[in-house]
């Protein structure tokens, strides 16, 4: 190990930068939104963890080996909270894309096919889960043993736990879509769907 990855390995866990400008996604997410639900909810995630692991021993772990160490244990649910919101939110601002939606690259595309029948079925299928999703959690497109699955988890709960692969996820927490949307869950998670969401990383996650 070099002095640089021993200085990395013991630093805190840092905001990552947003993959695109905060206006990038206006008129589906306004720059408003983007400025609280990222400048200041996303933070909030990643300060808070390094303040509840700063002296222990979770102090050096990556963020995917911290969500693997507190799931599940009753001593434990700030930091496993903070550390899958923090792990939860980077991969929900790369699942969106400016100009989003569209085709999926060909190799998930035929996986979608294989798993749904065709891109609309999989994209209802996301859409009822996001939508049905009683309160604060997330919709997830997922690999488990080679076939793509729809999951809805609440509150911080992430596949990460459960032995699938994410591809993609929608933010159905109030703070992504309240600003812009009010109460209208419905309405956000299908302009997502048709227009931001980044089937190009989905197809990278599938390794
Ligand atoms: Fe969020």
């Amino acid at each position: 190990m070099t002095n640089i990855d021993t200085i990395e390995s013991a630093a805190l866990h840092v905001l990552a930068p947003l993959p695109y400008a905060e206006n990038a996604l206006d008129p589906v997410i306004s720059a408003n939104t983007i400025g609280f639900h990222y400048g200041k909810h996303n933070r909030g995630y990643v300060d808070t963890l390094n303040r509840l692991i700063a002296g222990t021993a979770l102090a050096n772990l990556s963020l995917e080996k911290l969500i693997a160490e507190t799931a599940g244990k009753a001593d434990k649910v700030a930091i496993f909270n903070n550390a899958a919101q923090a792990w939860n939110h980077n991969f929900y601002w790369r699942s969106l894309q400016p100009k989003g939606g569209r085709v999926p690259p060909v190799a998930l595309k035929q996986k979608i096919e294989a798993s749904f029948g065709n891109l609309d079925a999989c994209k209802k299928e996301l859409a009822t889960a996001a939508t049905t999703q009683f309160g604060s959690g997330w919709a997830w497109l997922v690999l488990e043993t080679g076939k793509l699955k729809v999951l809805k988890t609440g509150n911080a709960d992430t596949p990460l736990t459960k032995g699938v692969t994410p591809l993609l996820t929608i933010d159905v927490w109030e703070h992504a879509y309240y600003l812009d949307y009010q109460n209208r869950r419905a309405n956000y998670v299908d302009a997502v769907l048709d227009k931001l969401i980044n089937w190009g990383f989905a197809a990278d996650n599938l390794g």
